[in-house]
């Protein structure tokens, strides 16, 4: 287990340092520990696992995501209507692969002024309750926030309760105009144009979370298999003790 830590965590050196090289810690700040957070693409082969994420979340933590008191059903049908095609749906996996935070920006095209017409985003945003205050949800937002940028986003808008302190922290760190309705805060933030550097950020940070999720994906395909001869080894030998009575 050592071993393949190391050889993660090696790897994980290494990839930092071609990011720096590619200019990604422009758009993405490591955290505490200096590691890079790995923010992967969500696929429709994902869903399961959205679901399950979604609906791990306790009544506060949902009313405090959608705006309403949502139910499983209501959880249900918002991950059916998910457009991966439109919307940029990114997840935080662990060793296991289980989703322990996940983001959702979708776009919509705005008419602005007479003519032309501008594309607004809006981001929602989910951590899991045994992985909060890591810092998985600014980084989820510095990641839509540079997909935004290098898609000609205009703006990117949040919806959240006057009392979610953290997201409206998270919003307010990236520079959002916070205005505050009652009960409610809409956090609008103007988003600076993509360039050259920003795209290329952007392909490395994909190429290396992509990475990431194939390592932890082979190691647990490894010890599936390993669990396997293991049982199989033990079959071989009850059967072995079993004849020799
Ligand atoms: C909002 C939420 C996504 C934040 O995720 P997180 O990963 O815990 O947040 P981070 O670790 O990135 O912290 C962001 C900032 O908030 C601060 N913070 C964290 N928890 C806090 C709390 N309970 N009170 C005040 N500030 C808090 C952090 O210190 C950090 O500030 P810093 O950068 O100055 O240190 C998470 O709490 C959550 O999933 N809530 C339920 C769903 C929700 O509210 N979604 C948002 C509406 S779309």
């Amino acid at each position: 287990m050592k071993l393949v830590q190391t050889l993660i965590q090696s790897l994980a050196v290494k990839s930092r340092k071609l990011l720096r090289f590619a200019g990604v810690p422009i758009d993405l700040v490591p955290n505490e520990h200096d590691v890079l957070v790995p923010i992967c693409h969500l696929r429709p082969y994902n869903l399961p696992d959205i679901q399950k994420h979604l609906l791990s979340l306790n009544a506060k933590d949902r009313y405090l995501r959608f705006g309403y008191a949502a139910n499983d059903e209501h959880i249900k049908s918002y991950v059916r209507s998910l457009n991966f095609e439109r919307d940029e749906i990114y997840g935080i996996f662990n060793r296991d692969l289980q989703i322990l935070a996940m983001a959702h920006l979708t776009f919509n095209i705005q008419a602005s002024g007479t003519t032309t017409q501008q594309m607004a985003a809006e981001f929602g945003v989910s951590v899991h309750s045994s992985s909060r205050g890591r810092g998985y949800g600014y980084h989820l937002f510095q990641r839509a926030l540079m997909h935004a940028r290098n898609a000609n986003a205009a703006t990117i808008l949040i919806h959240a309760l006057s009392e979610n302190a953290p997201m409206l922290k998270i919003a307010r760190k990236a520079g959002a105009t916070l205005e505050r309705d009652g009960a409610e805060t809409q956090a609008l933030l103007k988003v600076p144009r993509g360039s050259l550097r920003t795209r290329i950020a952007e392909l490395f940070t994909d190429q290396y979370a992509q990475t990431n999720y194939s390592i932890k994906e082979d190691v647990k395909n490894f010890w599936y298999f390993l669990t396997q001869v293991q049982e199989i080894r033990e079959g071989v030998r009850a059967g072995r003790h079993q004849s020799a009575e």
